[in-house]
Formats: C-alpha cells, sequence, structure tokens
C-alpha cells in the first residue's frame, strides 16, 4: 500500500517484536495515527471497538492477539480461554475463526513454554500469506478488468465498490482493490464510484482515503446512486469484498451491497466477489445461517466528521433505529469470484 507516499503494510510488529502496530481507522482520513496493541485484551478492543476491521486484518489481528496472549500465559487454559475471548469479538468474518484455529493448531500439541514463540511464527506467516493472496487476486481481477478496456478503449474502465476491501482492510492490496490497483500501476485508465457506506461511511472515509493516497480517480456517491449510475451505463463493473462465502456460494458482506447485486443484475453488469480462501466457510451450507452482526443504533443515530474543533459527532434524529451491520447476496447474483487460485463462476 502507498500511505503519505511511502511504501507500508497496514500491520507489522513493532519495535521489540512482543506487539502489533496498527492504524487507528476510527481517526481516518482525518489523521494518519499508529497505534501499538501490546496484549490480548488489547486486540480484542481493536477489533471489536473498528479500530482496526475488515475480514482478514480482523484474522490477522486476532492471530497476533493470541500470540500476546501466550507471552502472558501460555498454559491450556489461558489459550483457551483468549481464543474465545478474541473469537467473540465480531460475529460475521470467517477470517476471524480461521486465523484463531490455526494459531491454536500450531501451539497446542507444544509445551507451554514453547508456545508463544510458534504462535508469533504462525501470526506472522498468516500475515504474510493474506499479502500474498491479496497480489494474486490482484493479477487475476487485472486480466477482467483489461477485457473490460478492450471493449472501451476510449475511455475509463468504471468500477463500482461498496464499504472498503482494501488495504486497510487486510494486510495489503486488499480483495476488492487489488486489481484496481494493479490495473491502475499497468497504466489502465480506471474510475472507482466509492459508495459511502452508511452508516460507519468506510468508503467516503476509507476506500476514497486509500484511492487518493494511490492516485486512483474516483467520486464519492451516497449509498442508493448506484442503480441510477448502472442505469445509465456508467459502471462497467461492480467489485466487492467478503466477510464469509457459504458452501452454495451465497456472499455475506456489508450491509447495501444485496440492493448493488440486485441493481447489477437489473443492469446487466457483472457483479465480483473478491476473496482469499480465508473468507470461504464449507461448514456453512447458505447465507441463511451467518450470523449478522447487529451494532450500536448510536452509528444510525449519529453521525461523524471534522469540524472546527476536531473530530466531531451530531444527532440525526431522536427516533428508535437497528444496524444490521451486513447483509447477503444469494450466489445466483454473483457473476464470479475473484480468488488467488482464478475467477471462479462458482466456489
Ligand atoms: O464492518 P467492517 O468494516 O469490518 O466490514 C468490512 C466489509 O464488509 C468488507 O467488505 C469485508 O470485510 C471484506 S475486507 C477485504
Amino acid at each position: 500500500m502507498i500511505l503519505e507516499g511511502r511504501q507500508t503494510r497496514s500491520i507489522a510488529r513493532s519495535d521489540d517484536g512482543r506487539g502489533v502496530r496498527i492504524l487507528d481507522q476510527r481517526k481516518l482520513p482525518w489523521e494518519v495515527c499508529w497505534v501499538t496493541l501490546r496484549d490480548a485484551p488489547g486486540a480484542a478492543t481493536a477489533i471489536c471497538e473498528m479500530w482496526t476491521r475488515g475480514a482478514p486484518m480482523i484474522g490477522v489481528t486476532a492471530a497476533y492477539g493470541l500470540a500476546m496472549a501466550l507471552d502472558a500465559d501460555p498454559g491450556d487454559a489461558g489459550l483457551a480461554n483468549a481464543h474465545a475471548m478474541l473469537l467473540e469479538t465480531r460475529p460475521t468474518a470467517i477470517n476471524l475463526r480461521w486465523a484463531l484455529d490455526s494459531v491454536r493448531a500450531a501451539v497446542a500439541p507444544l509445551p507451554p513454554e514453547a508456545r508463544a514463540d510458534a504462535a508469533w511464527g504462525r501470526a506472522d506467516e498468516i500475515c504474510d500469506e493474506d499479502s500474498d493472496l491479496c497480489r494474486a487476486i490482484g493479477e487475476h481481477g487485472l486480466a477482467l478488468i483489461q477485457a473490460l478496456h478492450a471493449r472501451h478503449p476510449d475511455r475509463p474502465v468504471n468500477i463500482l465498490t461498496h464499504c472498503n476491501a482494501g488495504w486497510l482492510a487486510t494486510v495489503d492490496y486488499g480483495t476488492a482493490t487489488a486489481p484496481i490497483y494493479l490495473a491502475h500501476d499497468a497504466g489502465i485508465p480506471i474510475h472507482v464510484w466509492v459508495d459511502e457506506t452508511r452508516p460507519r461511511n468506510q468508503g467516503a472515509l476509507l476506500t476514497a482515503f486509500e484511492l487518493r493516497n494511490h492516485g486512483v480517480p474516483h467520486t464519492v456517491v451516497t449509498d442508493n446512486a448506484g442503480g441510477l449510475l448502472m442505469m445509465q451505463g456508467k459502471v462497467d463493473a461492480v467489485i466487492v469484498g467478503t466477510d464469509r462465502v457459504t458452501a452454495n456460494g451465497d456472499v455475506c458482506n456489508k450491509i447495501g451491497t444485496y440492493l448493488k447485486a440486485l441493481a447489477a443484475h437489473d443492469n446487466g453488469v457483472p457483479f465480483y466477489v473478491a476473496l482469499p480462501h480465508t473468507t470461504f466457510d464449507p461448514a456453512t451450507a447458505t447465507g441463511a445461517e451467518v450470523p449478522i452482526e447487529e451494532r450500536d443504533a448510536a452509528e444510525v443515530t449519529c453521525v461523524s466528521g471534522m469540524g472546527k474543533a476536531g473530530i466531531e459527532t451530531v444527532r440525526l434524529t431522536e427516533s428508535p433505529a437497528a444496524n444490521p451491520a451486513f447483509d447477503i447476496t444469494p450466489a445466483r447474483l454473483v457473476t464470479a469470484y475473484i480468488t488467488e487460485r482464478g475467477v471462479l463462476d462458482r466456489v
């Protein structure tokens, strides 16, 4: 990822090697603030309160959190308690369980005194692997964008994306954004419609911030604009990330994704879902079984932004509000899945 002109990763071990440095995404794009997580409760808070977020990034942060827990208590009870605490931080992204189970499987057979180092090692591998997976997703998605460009060589390729499935949500490149970055770097003219993504505005705040840093032309639109843009022929493809793809190919992603898929279907616009294997959940049959996170109603009733005195929050309504954070897009609305193994018609 390119941040303030520098090449860097969105998560890395701290200088002493026993903590991790992450960006506090609650402050972006207004402030670029790195924080160091030093223990498992701190990692759990960072995930739960969305200092960091996005399915792969949640998994990587939790993997490091488990390593930190084993630094403090490498016994069986310490391992079980930390695994449970980190797992309950957010319910929907399957990467969280995948990463925690992966670290636990690597360390459980070892004597307690060997567990912490092994956990840090496995977390590093998960971190490196995530970057490689996203790069591979980008390369396969690039071929799709090249094909779209060949169809209309006289104008930019217009991609619409929802939420943030970029490098802030992964270790590097992002999933939905990886093909976009690779296409831009390859000189293909590209423009991105960025859904603002109420209520937390991951699109307007985070995806737009990423694209600005990378120099990719983009326009922020309200969540309800996508249908009109597609009808007007202003969208060549939709590319989104996902928190979980079930055995039948249903896609769980940020609330509002389903409506984009419906509009894409109605207008003959291809709808692509980018994911690494760590987001595939073969143990869950269909999207109907995925736990949908219900977040605080205050995220809906209030809005935040940069005011004269810094980041300010104002109230929109006194009415009760509901805040389901994810929805399910049925497999039948997905044109293809962009994975590290290639572009697949079905998972
Ligand atoms: O609630 P968030 O911000 O964690 O939701 C993020 C998304 O919905 C992303 O699209 C998904 O996690 C994929 S990130 C590569």
